[in-house]
């Protein structure tokens, strides 16, 4: 049974990121992206759904041409190897072929997902492919995946909002917060 509150809001704890604060977040990595790639073919490439919202603001806080594409990919199986899989459910629809590829993401955590999609994406002849994640969490890493560049490094503890779900809510929220525990907890 669902212990989401009918009021989003009183399920968090803390916030950990205003919306003032992710603000200057996205506005400092769009304007570094903006300066890496002004001789480039950039593509930003969305992993769905949770980084939906950062891409919608950080497309926006790029100031040089940029196409977009998303991608749907299932969550890995098994949980102790560092080579999880993902299936592909949606795909592409750009040819990478000489772009230059900038994956966002909402959250780096195990990093199981990211190792596997880089993989796959890198056999499809981008000129350069690059990670941006909103969140980093080193201290969950099991794969080796280091973000090009990171919004804000946080603990390890389960965050939602700005595109973070929790079972599917929260991902309205307009900041970060930590979930009070009595949500997941049974
Ligand atoms: P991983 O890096 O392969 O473990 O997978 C990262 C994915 O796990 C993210 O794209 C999120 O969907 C999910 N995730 C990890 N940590 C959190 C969290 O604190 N809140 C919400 N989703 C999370
Ligand atoms: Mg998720």
């Amino acid at each position: 049974m669902s212990k989401v509150s009918a009021n989003m809001h009183d399920d968090i704890e803390k916030v950990l990121l205003t919306e003032e604060e992710i603000k200057e977040i996205v506005n400092r990595i769009g304007k570094q992206i903006t300066e890496d790639y002004k001789d480039k073919n950039l593509v930003l490439v969305s992993v769905l759904k949770g980084s939906v919202v950062f891409m919608a603001d950080l497309m926006r806080a790029i100031d040089i041409n940029a196409q977009i594409d998303f991608m749907v990919v299932s969550s890995y199986t098994g949980t102790s190897t560092t080579s999880g899989q993902v299936k592909i459910i949606k795909d592409l629809d750009l040819d990478l072929t000489g772009l230059d590829l900038v994956i966002v993401e909402d959250i780096l955590d195990t990093g199981k997902t990211l190792h596997s999609l880089m993989k796959i994406l890198s056999t499809r002849n981008p000129k350069s492919i690059r990670l941006c994640t909103f969140l980093d969490k080193p201290d969950r890493r099991v794969a080796p995946v280091k973000a090009d560049y990171i919004g804000a490094v946080v603990p390890d503890e389960f965050v939602v909002g700005y595109g973070l779900d929790y079972d599917q809510n929260y991902r309205n929220l307009p900041y970060l917060g930590v979930l009070k525990p009595h949500v997941y907890e049974s």
